[in-house]
């Protein structure tokens, strides 16, 4: 758990000495003005906002000094409604915004305490920086205790269900920043097993000698260019109370060189990142599972690293997968789906109420949603299901279609399929959830309609490229962590 101490006040705080105080400065008659907040603002009262910086421009930030030797944070918050998801944000600005600071107050404009509770969940996600490798002159940030003021109150169950989130979504930067000298995956799967001690899910871990009895064809083939072997990672939670299953497959490739089809030096930079889905399946079966939702969860984490040696696959190499089907390899860079289509096999074959996959896996997602939007694909039932999660949690999906005439681009002429054809990026993304559907299996023999499944496409948001901003440093991200909490909360 985080070593932040979390309070929320409903009575405005003796305003004191080393604290910074948080409140939103919003635009009245042309200028700017402080918006409502149960602090006392008495002693910043007749300060002219304009003159000493303050802005209604969205997370911009003034520091001004208030009374008792206390210091003010004045941050815009622009001149539109702010639901949770702005609150997030700015509470999570404003802490990026005091790194100096073991005390921070935020009496932002919150008008349930929902509201409040995202105050204090941005401002957990928001003081993360990733110092590990930054050597010892780097001071890490100071922040001890966060007390959200407001007139609301969440309750107790509420407030650790941020906590839980907040950490898992800090777990799931650690892994993804970490330098892919250190994150292989064995690294990944020994991460998992001694953070699942204890938690109440059972981990296991597939080596090579297991993946090849069990006919994980797809991380076989990826892995093998990698002196360092692939796994498959497998975290389920299964308490007593469980009625529905949820299933969750991740990409975690914890390098993505393109194998053979090789990237361009540019296009390899990012690809430590390519590990984040697996790690974000991974952090939600933990969430769920402290969290106690009665709810059967398995995580299949497909782990490999795709190199380039003399042992790596081939371009027009074959795949046979565990459930019959066979993929003529025609890209090696596109293999984030070989590896997923062991996964979904493997989940299809527990017949879940729903399968989720989570990955980074076209470079198409960011060319058709930029870099804050996860794409979402599916069948009827998961996409609406991930939808309504999503916007229940404030995180940023698009739905995008599967047109059956893009089917037709993965047609093979040797085996059942290809995975992408080189040079052809048309729909790339839809491509993508094309291939991955053809290996989620049908409700049961009797009963063809396919199992619920949803794909999320985390290719742009997995990772934060350009400067800070809301509760986001740069690098992994750990989003749709917190839209997977809740697609298992309405699942039960
Ligand atoms: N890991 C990449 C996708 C990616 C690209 C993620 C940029 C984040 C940033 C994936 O394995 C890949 O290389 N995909 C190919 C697919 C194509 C060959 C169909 C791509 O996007 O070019
Ligand atoms: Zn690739
Ligand atoms: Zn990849």
């Amino acid at each position: 758990m985080t070593n932040v101490k979390s309070l929320f006040v409903t009575k405005a705080p003796v305003v004191s000495a080393g604290v910074a105080y948080v409140v939103g400065v919003t635009t009245k008659n042309s200028k700017p003005a402080l918006a409502s907040t149960i602090i006392e603002t008495a002693s910043i009262a007749n300060l002219d906002l304009a003159l000493v910086g303050a802005k209604s421009t969205l997370e911009h930030t003034a520091r001004v000094p208030g009374a008792n030797g206390s210091v003010f944070l004045l941050i815009g918050i622009g001149d539109e409604e702010i639901d949770a998801e702005a609150l997030r944000r700015l509470a999570g600005a404003a802490t990026r915004a005091l790194p100096d600071f073991k005390d921070i107050t935020l009496g932002l404009p919150v008008s349930n305490a929902g509201e409040a509770l995202a105050v204090l969940e941005g401002a957990l996600i928001g003081n993360y920086e990733f110092i590990s490798f930054k050597g010892s002159k780097k001071q890490p940030r100071l922040l001890s205790t966060v007390t959200v003021a407001s007139a609301f109150k969440p309750t107790d169950s509420a407030v650790k269900e941020s906590l839980v989130i907040a950490d898992a979504i800090r777990s799931i930067r650690d892994l993804g920043n970490t330098p892919p000298n250190d994150m292989y995956p064995q690294t990944l799967a020994t991460a998992f097993q001694k953070v699942a001690k204890g938690s109440g899910v059972t981990i296991e871990v597939w080596d090579e000698k297991r993946l090849i009895a069990e006919n994980m064809a797809g991380i076989l083939a990826v892995g093998k260019g990698s002196s360092r072997p692939p796994r498959l990672i497998k975290i389920e939670y299964k308490p007593r109370s469980a009625k529905k299953q949820l299933a969750l497959v991740g990409k975690g490739i914890t390098f993505d060189t393109g194998g053979l089809t090789l990237k361009p030096g540019t296009g390899m930079i990012g690809m430590k990142y390519d590990m984040t889905g697996a790690a974000t399946i991974g952090q939600a079966v933990l969430a769920i599972a402290a969290l106690a939702l009665p709810i059967h969860v398995t995580g299949y984490l497909c782990v490999a690293e795709n190199m380039v040696s003399g042992t790596a696959q081939r371009p027009t190499d074959v795949i046979r997968y565990r459930n019959g089907k066979t993929v003529e390899v025609t890209n090696t860079d596109a293999e984030g789906r070989l590896v997923l289509a062991d996964g979904l096999i493997l989940a299809s074959e527990q017949k879940p109420d729903l399968i989720v996959d989570v990955a980074t896996l076209t470079g198409g997602a960011r060319i058709a949603l930029g870099v804050r939007y996860t794409g979402l694909m599916g069948n009827d039932f998961g996409v609406e299901t991930l939808k309504k999660a999503a916007e229940a949690s404030g995180e940023l999906v698009w739905h995008m279609p599967l047109p059956a005439e893009l089917r037709t681009l993965l047609n093979s002429e040797t085996a059942d399929l290809i995975n992408s054809k080189l040079g052809d990026p048309t729909g790339s993304m839809l491509v993508g959830g094309h291939f991955l559907k053809e290996f989620v299996a049908s409700k049961s023999p009797k009963d063809k309609t396919q199992i619920a499944w949803a794909h999320l496409d985390i290719a742009g948001p997995a990772n934060n490229e350009v400067a800070p901003y809301g509760y986001l440093s740069k690098g992994a991200t750990g989003v749709m962590l917190r839209t997977l909490v809740e697609t298992a909360k309405a699942l039960v």
